[in-house]
């Protein structure tokens, strides 16, 4: 299948690797131009160049951070056709944890950053008319998880607005999609220092999920061949989530 989306330019954060690389690796095969932000310097560098990706380094942690990587993604690629927003998960906690701190530093990493990333990209995919917009976040925010409340609160939040949005922009050619990773092996999967042996035999695919698996999702969502596809939160989680 053509997704056409050959030449496009397209906009991963949190893409120097897990579920951000895999998504702008799809994309980038399937001939976008793509730039992809992270942290650490030697890592983005060499996943750009092992998926001909241009890097662009940058702090998302902050609204200084995510105004800097606006104004770079900018200067490399112009304004995105596509737009990936994805970042690192916040900490775990349960709800005795949690602080106020604690709160505004995480409203600030998943709720805020994608205020901003979505006020700065919006407008100009609504003048071309086209525009595709997918944002990584977690079955948590359907399915609370134990021990993840911060994730659980935002993830929740982020689902209203952007469905809220996809319905502003219906009419406009842009997209508005949320894509919900169950369990995928990556190195926040690893961090979170669960028996992943355990969290197998509790998924009806019995496996971990790969992050190419959710990459070809996110890439079709970016294509030309969803265009009807809007408004969604679409899981890859090997049948995890029991919701009808
Ligand atoms: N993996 C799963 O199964 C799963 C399940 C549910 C939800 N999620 C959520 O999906 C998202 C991606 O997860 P992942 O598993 O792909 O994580 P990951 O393997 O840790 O990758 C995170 C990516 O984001 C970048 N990043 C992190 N913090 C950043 C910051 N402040 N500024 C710029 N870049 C930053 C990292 O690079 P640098 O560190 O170099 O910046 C890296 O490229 C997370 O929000 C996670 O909570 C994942």
């Amino acid at each position: 299948m053509d997704l056409n989306i050959n030449g496009r330019t397209a906009l991963v954060t949190g893409g120097s690797k897990g579920l951000g690389y895999a998504s702008a690796a799809a994309l980038s095969q399937e001939g976008a131009k793509v730039a992809i932000v992270a942290r650490n310097e030697a890592m983005l560098h060499k996943a750009a160049e092992t998926i001909d990706a241009v890097p662009v380094m940058a702090d998302l942690s902050d609204r200084a951070g995510v105004l800097a990587c606006v104004d770079k993604s900018r200067a490399a690629i112009g304004n995105p056709d596509i737009l990936v927003i994805n970042t690192g998960g916040p900490a775990p906690a349960t709800f005795a944890d949690t602080t106020p701190e604690g709160w505004r530093t995480a409203a600030d990493q998943l709720f805020h950053f994608t205020i901003e990333m979505l006020s700065a990209f919006l407008d100009p995919m609504k003048a071309k008319g086209w525009g595709r917009i997918v944002v990584i976040t977690s079955f948590a925010a359907e399915e609370p998880v134990a021990n993840l409340l911060y994730s659980n609160a935002l993830r929740a939040g982020i689902h209203g607005l952007i469905n809220s949005i996809a319905a502003e922009v219906a009419g406009t050619g842009v997209t508005v999609n949320a894509v919900m990773p169950g369990f995928i092996l990556t190195d926040r999967m690893t961090g979170l220092g669960l028996d992943l042996d355990k969290v197998a035999a509790s998924i009806p695919a019995k496996r971990l999920g790969q992050p190419p698996e959710l990459g070809d999702l996110v890439a079709f969502l970016c294509s030309d061949r969803a265009a009807y596809i809007t408004g969604q939160a679409i899981a890859c989680d090997g049948g995890l989530m029991k919701g009808i």
